[in-house]
């Protein structure tokens, strides 16, 4: 059994389904693998699979200005998914412009919906996963943190790994990304109604994840949605 259940008071309930959604680097994917670990279940970072058809794309040598191009590469069965090369800030930057295509979505959404639809129960996080991968989720967070902390902390881990980045540079790249995600017309990102907001501003990680766990706790003890 997972050691962290143990910190878990009162049962968990079977096929528990868990939504985890907000902007770049607003520590959502830390948060999604600490509630996965946490209840033991299994996660699923969708970022990766709109990374994963960007760097198709990017090694078939297409346009991402085009729609059908982006679509061509959606066959992302021969993607190694421990590549680093998929967490870099080019292929984060397609997978930002490739991620507004409606044939994009329309190729990835059945595999996300399966992965949330399991009987087992799930964490995913993304950008839509409480408005439409999983709408009817048990716990929905919306986690984020003002634009000038995430630029910090995505400047901070490109440093970590070695890349020769500027502040100033990440910043405009946040502001960028949040436009682009809000804006599309196709699965914008937008807090559910029903999704419980998280600031990370001024949390740091283990704070996050224990305010993560209360807001799941106190959304899994309320009744069930419809009845
Ligand atoms: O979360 P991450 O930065 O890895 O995601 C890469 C890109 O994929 C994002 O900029 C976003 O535009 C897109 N994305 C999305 N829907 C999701 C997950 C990611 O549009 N559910």
């Amino acid at each position: 059994m997972n050691p962290d259940r143990a910190l878990s008071d009162g049962p968990v309930p079977a096929g528990l389904v868990i939504a985890v959604d907000g902007p770049a680097a607003s520590g959502k994917g830390t948060i999604a693998r600490a509630l996965a670990r946490h209840y033991g279940l299994p996660h699923l970072d969708t970022g990766l699979l709109y990374r994963a058809v960007a760097l198709n794309l990017l090694q078939m040598g297409g346009d991402a200005a085009s729609e059908f191009a982006a679509m061509r590469a959606c066959d992302i069965s021969q993607i190694d998914f421990a590549d680093p090369e998929l967490k870099s800030e080019t292929v984060g930057g397609i997978a930002s412009r490739i991620s507004a295509y409606p044939l994009v979505r329309q190729a990835l959404l059945e595999r996300q919906k399966a992965f949330a639809a399991q009987a087992g129960g799930a964490v995913l996080d993304g950008r839509d996963i409480g408005t439409v991968i999983a709408p009817v989720a048990d716990a929905k967070l919306f986690v984020t943190a003002s634009p000038e902390v995430r630029a910090r902390r995505r400047h901070d881990e490109l440093k970590r790994l070695g890349m020769n980045v500027h502040y100033e540079d990440v910043l405009a790249d946040i502001h960028a990304r949040d436009e682009r995600d809000t804006g599309r017309s196709t699965a914008p990102l937008v807090k559910a109604d029903d999704a419980e907001l998280l600031d990370t501003s001024d949390l740091d990680v283990h704070a996050a994840i224990a305010e993560a766990i209360r807001l799941v706790k106190r959304a899994t003890a309320l009744p069930c949605r419809g009845s």
